[in-house]
């Protein structure tokens, strides 16, 4: 049986070759040949020269892929067809085995010179070799493009951006007289389709108006078609990782004003929050989009809350210090700073500081002896008593300056409430604005 097999492969190969004479793609070879072998892809496709080819445009955008505020660049996925009509590129189909539609080197047949004015870079599009030709001589070309054009960015309202970027086609060479175009699909239609945009992205395809116009330069009139595409960003990322953060610790430092003004574990925690607020920005820093053009005004805002915090905390500091001098000539005087809560390493750090011989009044580590006794607390009233009487001029001053710090201190709250007012309403009508489009 064995040497049978191949005998039997042979014959029925044979019978398949033989038995379908494939006329179909024979046709088609015919077909092909008989409508490349005269035809001439130099010359522009008309009987009468005097009539203007009429490219008709579509465009289908199908994904944001990066959004470069910092160069001005949008990078977009599209989906490009463009149509037009051969005159030298049409049959009879019913002479070609009813063929209606070939597919044809785009190489060996006149093609217009079509490009987005915007593009600044080529993107890795794949070259597509074919299009396809009906019999009436109508050709389509479609291909994706991956389009990194040139676009005025603005981030101001960040995250709450809206943007639009056009993009602009034209014929680089041939005038109107030569080469015009038209739309493919009703501008309505463009204008809402969003059927192959991905939907799930940072950006949102709100539009695609598009514009037909002619252009008059010094080398003639040139047809051409734009397309704005209106985006907006999805902010609840950036809401949820940038500005509800920001505002907690902003919040937090605002409870520090309910720490008395004249006590030292005020510049411990302000000095936490504000290290915790840097470290928040520079974790941050590639969040916000920056340009040269145009800050965010969120930006803005972060430098604003970071002055209130350094401001605060420099006088802070300026008080303690005020403070501590008051002593530096008298005994001292015990502040009441937060009676109820006493610092923890208080007394670990009250002996290592009499140790060192520094003369740091407890004022500075509020002093709060859980052993106290009447002797003790009519020694400090008696130093209090004789501090006010040796130094009672001084102690004016100084209570001025007190008094100066105190007002600031209320200012500072103040601006503290207004900023975070400022911000909330701009926010509120960013979004306003943003969920209005
Ligand atoms: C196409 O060819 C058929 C048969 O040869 C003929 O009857 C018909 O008129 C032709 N049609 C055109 C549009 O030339
Ligand atoms: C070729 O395509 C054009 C545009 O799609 C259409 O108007 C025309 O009827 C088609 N011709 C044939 C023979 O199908
Ligand atoms: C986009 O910009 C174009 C001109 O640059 C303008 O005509 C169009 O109205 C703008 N679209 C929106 C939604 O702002
Ligand atoms: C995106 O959403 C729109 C409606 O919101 C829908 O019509 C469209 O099919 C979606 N696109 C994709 C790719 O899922």
């Amino acid at each position: 049986m064995a040497p049978l097999w191949p005998c039997i492969l042979v014959a029925i190969s044979g019978i398949l070759a033989t038995g379908t004479p494939q006329p179909r793609n024979s046709a088609l070879h015919h077909l092909t040949k008989q409508l490349l072998q005269k035809y001439h892809k130099e010359v522009r496709p008309v009987r009468d020269w005097s009539e203007a080819t009429l490219v008709n445009l579509d465009l289908f955008v199908h994904a944001i892929l990066d959004v470069d505020a910092q160069n001005q660049k949008l990078k977009t996925s599209v989906w490009y067809r463009e149509v037009w009509n051969d005159e030298f590129l049409s049959w009879n189909s019913s002479m070609f085995d009813e063929i209606r539609e070939i597919s044809l080197p785009l190489s060996a047949i006149w093609a217009p010179d079509i490009i987005i004015n915007e593009c600044v870079d080529i993107e890795r599009s794949p070259d597509l070799p074919y299009v396809y030709v009906n019999s009436s001589g109508t050709i389509r070309n479609s291909k994706p493009i991956q389009v990194v054009s040139a676009c005025s960015l603005e981030i101001y309202a960040f995250p709450f951006d809206v943007q639009n970027c056009s993009l602009t086609f034209n014929s680089i060479l041939h005038t109107v007289e030569d080469v015009d175009l038209a739309f493919l699909r009703s501008r309505e239609d463009i204008k809402h389709d969003k059927k192959a945009f991905l939907n799930d992205s940072e950006w949102e395809l709100l539009s695609i108006s598009s514009t037909y116009q002619i252009l008059q330069k010094s080398t003639g009139n040139f047809a051409q078609i734009q397309f704005n595409v209106v985006i907006r960003r999805h902010p609840l990322v950036y809401v949820v990782r940038l500005l509800i953060p920001s505002i907690f610790l902003m919040l937090v430092d605002l409870g520090s004003f309910y720490l008395p003004p004249n006590c030292r574990a005020r510049i411990v925690f302000k000095t936490n929050v504000l290290v915790g607020y840097t470290i928040f920005r520079v974790n941050m820093s590639n969040e916000v989009p920056g340009s040269t053009a145009s800050t965010p005004l969120i930006g803005v805002f972060f430098t604003v809350c970071m002055a209130l915090l350094v401001l605060s905390l420099s006088k802070s500091v300026l008080l303690i210090r005020c403070l501590c001098d008051e002593w530096h000539g008298g005994q001292e005087r015990p502040l009441l700073c937060l009676p109820g809560y006493t610092d923890a390493d208080e007394p670990r750090m009250e002996p290592r500081a009499q140790r060192a011989g520094v003369t740091e009044s407890s004022i500075c580590q509020e002093h709060q002896d859980q052993s106290g006794t009447l002797k003790e607390v009519w020694s400090q009233l008696h130093s209090i008593n004789n501090y006010l009487q040796t130094q009672d001029q001084m102690a004016r001053q100084e209570t001025e300056w007190l008094a100066l710090l105190y007002r600031f201190d209320l200012l500072l709250f103040r601006s503290y409430l207004v900023v975070l007012g400022l911000y909330a309403i701009t926010l509120c009508s960013l979004w306003a604005l943003w969920s209005g489009l």
